[in-house]
């Protein structure tokens, strides 16, 4: 699973779909990305990525989560381009209401969203993505 994951990867870097970690990719990508976006991600992580408002709560189921924000105001951009595929494309353990999309959307989707957030971002929280956030802010 992990050569296949490599493997897709690879490819979508050599087909100049998928920029690397701290690089901007190219506008046709983030436009079809943003298309996406609009249909399968802003119901919960909301226009423009600025996340959902919490709930009270006494409301909230057991194991609820609000979406975070998707832009630079949380810290999506702490995970490198790999990380945030593969949340993407796997979901998340910790809560069921990030789900996979893996079968919905196909890599190069996940390529495009990811472009997409990533247009989200200054210039500079770009170039603090991933491991450097640490040593960069
Ligand atoms: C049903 C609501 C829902 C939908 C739809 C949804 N998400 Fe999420 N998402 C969540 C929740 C809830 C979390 C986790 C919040 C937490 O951990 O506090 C999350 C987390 C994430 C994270 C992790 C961010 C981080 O900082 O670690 C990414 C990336 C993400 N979502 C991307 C997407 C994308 C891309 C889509 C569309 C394909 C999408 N989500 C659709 C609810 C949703």
């Amino acid at each position: 699973m992990l050569k296949f994951c490599i493997a897709i990867i690879s490819l979508l870097v050599s087909t100049g779909l998928l920029a690397a970690t701290g690089e901007r990719s190219d506008p046709e990508s983030v436009l079809a990305g943003k298309k996406l976006y609009v249909q399968y991600c802003q119901a919960c992580h909301q226009k423009d990525g600025v996340g959902e408002k919490p709930i009270p709560a006494f409301l909230a189921q057991p194991g609820y989560l609000t979406a975070m924000p998707l832009n630079e105001t949380s810290h999506a951009w702490h995970h490198t381009d790999e990380q945030i595929i593969h949340t993407i494309m796997n979901g998340l353990k910790r809560t069921k209401r990030m789900p996979a999309w893996q079968g919905v959307i196909n890599e190069q989707q996940a390529g495009q969203l990811l472009a997409y957030l990533k247009s989200l971002w200054s210039d500079r929280i770009l170039g603090c993505q991933g491991p450097k956030h640490m040593s960069c802010m």
